[in-house]
């Protein structure tokens, strides 16, 4: 789908893992851009989206190579400012003149800096202040022979051509990767680039959200569409974002197993139901889970009962809804990329994890993923868009198997409840010292043994719970949360005085790896 009211980028993608990245940067400059596969991109195409610039992304073919990716000539006869970068960069050397080689000792991976030859270019501004930039490279072929017209502004040990441009007519080409956060200062390219190109930069998350709306609404036509709602932030923004579009042919499905925390199922139906008056079967299925997982102790085991338990709950209620042929889902673009393996084989599965993956085939439903384009903090600046209350936007993520995986052992309903109730202590301590955002992830898990105390002149003999707390980017990897050791003490007291059931809280200090962040 094109913007009709923005100015257009069009980045041609020859394949390079990071090609995304390009629009990202685009994306925080507020500019409107499109990737778009080379075999797409042909006369008629480019005349019919109509750019105001163009990007060339990396890609991992070889231009020596027969038949490898080219962009249409015609492209560099349409008097528009294109920017090639690595292959895009030797692609537009082939294609205006130039020469390209392969290896010969010149390949370059990772790291490098390229010295400025001194003569100034607009794209540039900024750079250089420290004399030299740093920059990311991963190419086996270089440029041995510039095409007429184009002029030399960086170089480095192993690209002597790493900046070269043909300033008249607006073509720029660099062999490193500007886009990467390796290349400290390559947002300012792209902000130089893309203001050279006069675009005015007044593409928002506004504007994405009308764009997403049209889309849907161009997709679904009049059909019915569930959506499943876990009360998470992914499925929220699109739930909300699907309403906006197509009102009451959505139905929410929101399966609650039992195995959520304190008040969080009554918070999710009213936000859904009366805030948005969204159509919502809230299926409470509490007593079918926990009758399943009676006595089931193994975690893997744990995981799996509650992950085909979700998946027929899910469609049993999906089925009640008539005529329905698309199912919504919060797939994000870090899922697409994670989901192609370039190991080339299976990799361990550490734990097996819970999603509605595998559904729509079962259902023989169309899948409408709204939010497929977008990274996490763009999700949350939609759902900011959307009037979604930061209260929601900015909850820590929990997990699909929810309490079950903060419960080590056997699953029972005092163990549950006990649990719920320290957690909520323990979150409403981190929201009073103002950690909450600071934190990627905190909970309490209930340990699977008991403890001797000594409250008031009696003894107890009691539950022991592990306070947990991570700082992670994507949750890959995490560290701990250095916390002082006064909220610590703090919130032990206050979880033993305040949960009847807990004598004893530990912190658990492991980083992830070796640890992972829940418990199972
Ligand atoms: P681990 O425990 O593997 O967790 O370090 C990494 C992140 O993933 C979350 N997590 C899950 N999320 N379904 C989910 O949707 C699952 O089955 C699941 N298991 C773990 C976990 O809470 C953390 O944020």
């Amino acid at each position: 789908m094109t913007s009709q009211t923005h100015d257009r980028l069009l980045i041609i993608d020859f394949g390079s893992q990071v090609t995304q990245l390009i629009a990202r940067r685009l994306r925080e400059l507020n500019v409107y851009c499109e990737i778009h596969p080379y075999q797409k991109v042909d006369d008629a195409f480019l005349r019919e989206m109509s750019p105001k610039a163009v990007i060339l992304s990396g890609g991992p073919d070889s231009v020596t190579r027969e038949g490898s990716p080219r962009a249409p000539q015609s492209l560099f006869e349409m008097g528009l400012p294109i920017l090639g970068i690595c292959y895009g960069q030797q692609v537009m050397m082939h294609q205006l003149g130039g020469k390209v080689e392969s290896g010969h000792g010149t390949a370059e991976f990772g790291r490098a800096y390229v010295t400025p030859t001194g003569a100034t270019l607009d794209i540039l501004g900024g750079w250089f202040s420290e004399g030299r930039e740093q920059v990311w490279m991963s190419h086996g072929d270089h440029v041995s022979e510039i095409a007429p017209g184009f002029e030399v502004y960086g170089t480095s040990p192993n690209a002597p051509y790493a900046i070269t441009a043909d300033a008249s007519r607006h073509f720029y080409a660099v062999q490193f990767h500007p886009e990467v956060h390796h290349t400290p200062n390559g947002a300012r390219l792209y902000e130089n680039f893309v203001r050279m190109a006069g675009f005015e930069g007044d593409w928002t998350m506004g504007a994405y959200r009308e764009e997403a709306i049209a889309r849907i609404r161009e997709q679904v036509g009049d059909k019915k569409v569930i959506c499943g709602l876990s009360g998470g932030v992914d499925s929220s923004v699109t739930a909300i974002l699907l309403h906006e579009a197509i009102g009451d042919q959505l139905t929410c499905v929101f399966v609650d197993h039992g195995l959520l925390r304190k008040n969080e199922s009554d918070e999710v139906v009213a936000m859904f139901r009366d805030n948005y008056n969204i159509q919502l079967i809230h299926a409470d299925e509490t007593e079918l889970f926990l009758g399943e997982l009676d006595g089931q102790s193994d975690p893997e085991t744990k995981r799996k009962i509650i992950g085909k338990l979700f998946i027929d709950v899910f469609q049993k209620h999906a089925d009640t809804i008539e005529d329905a042929e698309f199912l919504a889902q919060g797939t994000l673009y870090p899922d697409v990329i994670e989901s192609v393996s370039f190991s080339g084989g299976p990799s361990v599965t550490i734990k097996s994890h819970h999603n509605v993956g595998g559904l729509p085939e079962k259902m023989g439903l169309k899948l409408v993923e709204p939010l497929r384009e977008l990274f996490k903090d763009e999700v949350r600046a939609l759902g900011r868009e959307l009037g979604l209350p930061q209260s929601f936007i900015g909850r820590h993520p929990f997990p699909g198997p929810g309490l079950a995986i903060r419960c080590p052992g056997e699953i029972t309903r005092p163990k549950l409840d006990i649990l719920r109730e320290a957690d909520a202590v323990y979150i409403d301590q981190i929201r009073k010292h103002g950690l909450y955002d600071e934190i990627w992830q905190a909970f309490v898990a209930i340990l699977p043994v008991r403890t001797v105390g000594v409250m008031g002149d009696g003894r107890t003999y009691d539950y022991a719970c592990a306070l947990r707390a991570v700082t992670s980017v994507d949750g890959m990897t995490a560290d701990y949360y250095p916390f002082s050791h006064e909220f610590l003490g703090e919130t032990a007291t206050r979880i033993i005085n305040e949960v009847p059931g807990i004598n004893r809280v530990t912190y658990d200090i492991t980083s992830k790896p070796p640890g992972t962040i829940e418990w199972e």
